[in-house]
């Protein structure tokens, strides 16, 4: 064999090997469509319809009485809540021995932060800007659950909130869309794996597709308008960043949206999901938003109801049964066709048959109890709060504290609560297994240091009574740890707020602790940002926790006495008032720029225009600098791309993490543009004395938006990069992005034409 024959014997064997899997993966998608339709071929209407429905469990995880006839009998597909192996096994054995056809249920459930082992609030998770972390931590969630028995999580909740009255914004990743990509790809990811049938993984669900974190007022499923620029700018790029990671299903919201409510709109489930961005997997509804459609009036009764949200993209429906207890009716009347619901069957079917149900329906129990709760899961939700804490405001160091303390007071109820502590949507977690901020600095110092808690008031703190006892604890000790907020069930579903104060008498317990005179640290502990002016102001530090876990209490514990470095940055904007809301780093211009000086400017009587902590703020116990901002090139065509770098410095005294941001600005634009954009970011871990240079790239995904025709596109001019610590400040530079013009033809006379 000549030397060019072996080469490209060699080549050839080389691409055969890469080719394989990409092979094997066709092969398998072509078995599973040929198996859907053999199955589908065999199956009544009131079968198919069987498919589509979805029902709820007891909360403890037990199937309703009705249940097991209706799974004989083919008319339930799946439900939700019911978990533990013994529970779902008992139903599955009915559905793959005793039904006809033997299709295996699905069993869902709300794996939102952690199934047994609680990591912290979703929003908190957004707080550490690193998705490995979130990915794992999801990793850690399919894993309990799916040994429990739950093939289907209804997350990652992918609304964008820019309202924190909403008090769903803790279930979110906050106010940015880039942010909730990247942490939307990593949920996506730690949830499902490579392939989601993997005995440790599960199946993702979107929700709430989509704009739900726009209800008007913050009142939670209130009606939404959003324009269409807004919604492919700002609430869909998480979404789009789930399908592109291969979610396997997505879940339709509550709310009206421009008129269409999001269970029944072609547009946002036919148009924009299934055309533009091929998803092949189902969309589920929200509990009973099906129903809801005659309460909106947009439908006229039942079926009506079933019509319009089947015909929309709705394949299964959630605890409501409209489309069971009307689809013949509705294909009699040809209101709808067959061709609808065999479509929506075949797509409940595939990701049947995805996540291995057929060949693997049941779980084990003894694999069950090796995942709850195993230590692995701990460390992994202990490391997860500790990325997740942001430092505030630290004057003077007064944090860390010292360890030699020879007393300690703790004030304040959620200091002790295991409940809050595992927050307000906490799967099948188990207040017992929390560790409290108080257990953990009990358990953390040694008995040379005295600890005296006083709770000062019990939430939601409407008397004053036990003040005089806290306030005598901290005057009796070295220094006190004040924990405030709210308790976990003031935020997540229907829990929102006109006000964003601390609850109760919260700020007069502060002032009568500060009163005191010793130095003081404040520990909060909250679903959304608060309005917390006075301690801004006036308290020397204060630690963001939000609700941080299982065992969140030992993670805040580390970071009070130096063990852990804070390193967590803002996911969302603090504003001053809650008139101010919707306040959001990315927002708009005015013609009118806000100026102190000039009376016909855009800006408040009564409150400054600007945040109390702007988005992607947050302190450590070291010092970072950043210099050397330097940019590939000056000019780049339109479809081309451009790297930046940065040197990031650690000038302190101890290692600690700083997250580089880079934010991109328009100068000028067929259509306006926000003041500045998340573009890229990168949380770094340095020693003392240690530099990075940290990379980030810029390419038309970029620098592109929507125009007016709703073409996304990047048009020729000059932006503005800003890298910094956080949305405010930093390094900048420029660029120019000119045309790419077609290439130009020569002539004879080397004139280029
Ligand atoms: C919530 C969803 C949740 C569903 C099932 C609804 O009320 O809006 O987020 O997945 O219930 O529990």
């Amino acid at each position: 064999m000549s030397k060019a024959q072996r080469m490209s014997l060699a080549l050839f064997l080389v691409l055969n090997i890469l080719a394989a899997p990409v092979a094997q993966a066709q092969r398998a998608r072509r078995d599973v469509e040929r198996s859907i339709e053999a199955l589908l071929a065999r199956m009544t209407l009131e079968e198919k319809l069987g498919q589509l429905q979805q029902l709820d469990g007891h909360a403890d995880g037990r199937y309703k009485d009705e249940q097991p006839e209706l799974v004989r009998k083919g008319l339930l597909g799946s439900t939700l809540n019911v978990r533990g192996v013994r529970n779902t096994n008992e139903l599955q054995r009915i559905a793959v021995e005793e039904s006809r056809l033997k299709i295996p249920l699905i069993f869902g459930f709300d794996v939102i932060h952690g199934y047994r082992t609680i990591f912290p609030v979703p929003l908190a998770e957004a707080s550490s800007w690193d998705p490995a972390s979130v990915e794992r931590a999801a990793q850690v969630a399919a894993a309990e659950s799916r040994a429990a028995g739950v093939h289907w999580t209804f997350a990652p909740m992918l609304d964008i909130a820019r309202d924190a009255r909403w008090g769903r914004i803790v279930e979110g990743s906050g106010e940015d869309p880039y942010l909730g990509a990247a942490l939307a790809r990593a949920r996506v990811r730690g949830f499902q794996g490579a392939d989601y049938s993997a005995p440790d993984r599960v199946v993702a669900c979107a929700k709430h597709w989509v704009a739900y974190g726009a209800a008007e007022g913050g009142r939670d499923y209130n009606t939404t308008e959003v324009s269409e620029t807004t919604l492919r700018e700002i609430y869909f790029p998480p979404f789009r960043a789930a399908v592109e990671a291969g979610v396997g299903t997505f879940m339709s919201a509550f709310n009206d949206l421009n008129g269409v409510p999001t269970s029944a709109n072609p547009f946002t489930l036919t148009r924009v999901l299934r055309g533009e961005w091929k998803f092949d997997g189902f969309v589920v509804s929200d509990y009973e938003s099906v129903k809801e459609l005659m309460n909106h009036k947009l439908a006229d009764g039942e079926a009506d109801a079933a019509r319009l949200a089947l015909g929309a993209g709705v394949d299964m429906e959630m605890v409501s049964r409209l489309y069971n207890k009307h689809g013949a009716e509705l294909l009699r009347q040809n209101r709808l066709t067959r061709a609808e619901i065999d479509e929506a069957v075949r797509r409940i079917l595939r990701v049947k048959f995805r996540a291995g149900l057929f060949d693997n329906p049941y779980a084990d129990e003894a694999r069950e109890r090796a995942a709850l709760m195993n230590p692995e899961h701990q460390r992994a939700t202990r490391e997860m709060a500790a990325r997740s804490l942001v430092l505030l405001k630290n004057e003077r160091e007064t944090l860390p504290l010292d360890r030699n303390l020879r007393s300690l007071a703790v004030v304040g109820a959620l200091a002790d609560s295991q409940l809050d502590m595992i927050g307000s949507w906490s799967g099948d977690g188990r207040k017992e297994d929390a560790v409290t901020l108080l257990a953990a600095l009990r358990a953390k110092l040694s008995p040379r240091t005295e600890i005296k808690f006083a709770k000062g008031c019990d939430a939601p703190c409407a008397s004053g009574e036990g003040f005089d006892e806290a306030v005598r604890a901290a005057r009796e000790s070295d220094a006190t740890v004040v924990v405030l907020g709210e308790s976990a069930d003031m935020s997540g579903e229907a829990a929102s707020r006109s006000s964003l104060e601390l609850p109760g008498r919260q700020t007069d317990l502060l002032k009568a602790i500060h009163a005191a005179g010793k130095p003081y640290v404040v520990v909060l502990m909250n679903g959304r940002p608060l309005t917390i002016n006075w301690a801004a102001e006036n308290s020397p530090a204060i630690l963001e926790t939000w609700f941080a876990g299982t065992q969140g209490g030992h993670a805040v514990a580390d970071a009070l006495f130096g063990d852990v470095n804070p390193g967590g940055k803002l996911p969302v904007t603090f504003p001053r008032a809650v008139g101010q809301i919707p306040l959001y780093y990315n927002h708009k211009r005015t013609g009118r720029p806000s100026d102190a000086n000039n009376k016909y400017t855009s800006k408040y009587l009564d409150v400054a225009w600007t945040p109390l902590f702007p988005f992607g703020h947050g302190l450590s116990y070291t010092q970072f600098r950043l210099t050397g901002l330097q940019l590939s090139a000056a000019r780049i065509p339109a479809d081309g791309r451009m790297t930046l770098s940065v040197e990031v410095e650690n000038t302190g005294r101890r290692a600690g993490d700083e997250v580089v941001q880079l934010y991109l600005t328009d100068a000028a634009s067929s259509v306006t543009r926000p003041v500045k954009e998340l573009k890229g970011f990168e949380r770094v871990t340095l020693r003392p004395g240690e530099k990075r240079r940290v990379q980030f790239t810029l390419a038309p995904e970029h620098l592109g938006f929507y125009d007016r025709e709703m073409r996304f596109r990047v048009e020729p001019g000059a932006f503005t990069v800003t890298v910094g610590n956080s949305s405010e400040g930093g390094l900048t530079s420029s660029f120019e992005v000119f045309e790419q013009r077609t290439p130009r033809r020569r002539v004879s006379s080397g004139r280029v034409n």
